[in-house]
């Protein structure tokens, strides 16, 4: 099932997809998405956010060449030389490091980004945040595969700048979506007990 209307099966099913095919993502499919994305809490309801909607192969080529590089020689190596993720196995987390490796390869090719951007300082991303993951949800909603990205981040400046954000903007990740190539599944997560605690702290709930 590509498309699912269930709050909670959307929420448990709502994974990183990484292999995306490039086909292009019909307009009214991505104003659903970014619909949802305005619907979300937001201080004061300012709504300060901005999504800037990238479909031009040149932008992506440019910016998505420090996305690759970041993961290539920064954030790839730490996650490999590490243990693997909680309530995952050594396999299904090596599975994930091929996938991001993959994505950081094809990065330029999800037909689309949306690049959730604000004025600084960061901490203001709890108001870009809930956003960001409407539009995950939305996205999943809808059959549409999509990651949250921040890796670029490790050359901030360069990628800012190929993506043409004015001085005092920032970006908060790039999110590329696209149609999936595998299917949703359910995501991997530690057990409850193991992070939920009841009225004192390391109390079992
Ligand atoms: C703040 C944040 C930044 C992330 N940055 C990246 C990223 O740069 N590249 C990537 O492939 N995944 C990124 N992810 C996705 C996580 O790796 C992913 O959510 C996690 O491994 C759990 O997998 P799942 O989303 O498939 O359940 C990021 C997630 C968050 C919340």
């Amino acid at each position: 099932m590509s498309e699912t209307h269930d709050l909670f099966d959307i929420m448990r099913s709502t994974r990183s997809m990484r292999r995306l095919k490039p086909d292009p993502i019909p307009d009214d499919l991505l104003r659903r998405v970014l619909e949802a994305g305005s619907f979300a809490a937001n201080g004061g309801n300012m709504q300060s956010w901005r999504f800037l909607v990238v479909r031009d192969p040149a932008i992506k080529a440019a910016a998505g060449q420090w996305y690759r590089k970041a993961w290539h020689e920064i954030v790839g190596p730490r996650y490999r030389s590490g243990g693997p993720a909680p309530g995952t196995t050594p396999e299904a987390f090596g599975r994930m490091l091929n996938a991001a490796e993959y994505l950081a390869d094809h990065f330029h090719e999800a037909p689309v980004w949306i690049v959730p951007c604000g004025p600084a300082p960061r901490n203001s991303g709890s108001s870009i945040f809930p956003a960001v993951q409407n539009m995950l949800l939305a996205c999943r909603a809808l059959g549409l595969g999509a990651t949250l990205t921040t890796l670029y981040l490790g050359f901030e400046k360069e990628t800012e700048a190929a993506l043409g954000l004015p001085e005092g903007v920032h970006s908060y990740a790039i999110i590329p979506v696209g149609f999936p190539m595998g299917k949703f599944g359910p995501v991997r997560r530690a057990p409850l007990e193991n992070v939920v605690y009841a009225d004192k702290w390391g109390q079992a709930f």
